[in-house]
């Protein structure tokens, strides 16, 4: 398989979950992967292991998507390293839940400042390169929070929904200059963090069992389920795709009330 053979590619919160099965799913296709994750060791183990199993080139930088310097500071290493970038995904993000006026100013901008401003610095940094070589693929990962919405999930479901605005507002304006910017919002993902909440429950298997119920396939949604989908995204196939959100959470939001 070689759909991303040359790319250089940034995959955001690479380090487990989702990105890390990005991460690996672009490195099977060929490409170079930067993992910029906050948590440099899972990072590298995550960057070896990926390395180890593909033979591409794949490496760790340490990076705080919240912080603009820290931004600046992994571009200049990725390209340093591979050269320009082809692809960014925007994937680190962080689940803040609460009821709304229980949440703390901090709270709210500890969210935003990740899971929206933090997705606007890392595309600040990449485009002008991207508009320069007339070419690029901006992968943001969403949530179905960003079209439907969750008692006591606030404020998560307004930084998502703020950032499918992003999405659209940058793939209108440079649709026309060779860079797609595409959206992707997964339902309920096999992750580490999946399970961590299961655990805490006081019946795990039978917690686990209630949420598989819930959802229309009757299990949740594998990491390399979404990465397909975002290998589709960053290849050159998938050009004439603009704005797009696309949903892949197993039929929940098509559901009416049963
Ligand atoms: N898991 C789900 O069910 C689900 C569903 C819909 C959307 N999402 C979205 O998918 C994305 C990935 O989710 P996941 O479940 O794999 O998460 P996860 O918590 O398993 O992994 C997120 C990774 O991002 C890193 N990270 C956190 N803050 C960061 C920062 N400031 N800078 C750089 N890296 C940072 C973490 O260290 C971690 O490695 C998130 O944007 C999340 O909102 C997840």
């Amino acid at each position: 398989m070689s759909r991303l053979k040359g790319k250089t590619t940034i995959v955001t919160g690479g380090g487990q979950g989702i990105g890390a099965a990005i991460a690996l799913r672009f490195a099977t296709e060929g490409a170079r992967v930067v993992i910029a994750e906050l948590n440099q060791e899972t990072g590298d183990a995550t960057a070896r292991d990926i390395a180890a199993q593909t033979g591409a080139d794949v490496i760790c930088i340490q990076t705080d998507v919240s912080e603009p310097d820290s931004i600046k500071n992994m571009h200049d290493k990725a390209v340093a390293a591979f050269g320009v970038v082809d692809v960014l995904v925007n994937n680190a993000g962080i689940a803040v839940f609460h009821e709304p006026l229980e949440s703390t100013m901090e709270d709210w901008r500890k969210c935003m400042s990740v899971d929206l401003e933090g997705v606007w610095h890392c595309c600040r940094q990449v485009l002008p390169d991207m508009l320069k070589k007339g070419e690029g693929a901006i992968i943001n990962i969403v949530s179905n929070h960003a079209f439907t919405v969750m008692k006591s999930t606030f404020p998560y479901p307004v930084a998502k929904h703020g950032l499918l605005g992003l999405t659209r507002s940058l793939a209108l304006e440079y649709a026309n200059r060779g860079v797609a910017v595409n959206a992707i919002s997964p339902g309920y993902v096999e992750t580490p963090v999946a399970d961590w909440y299961f655990n805490q429950q006081d019946d795990p298997v039978a917690a686990r069992a209630e949420t598989e119920a819930k959802q229309p396939v009757g299990r949740l949604c594998r990491p390399s389920e979404v990465a397909a989908i975002a290998t589709m995204l960053a290849s050159d196939e998938a050009r004439f795709m603009i704005g797009e959100n696309i949903v892949i959470d197993g039929g929940v939001t098509i559901r009416m009330y049963e």
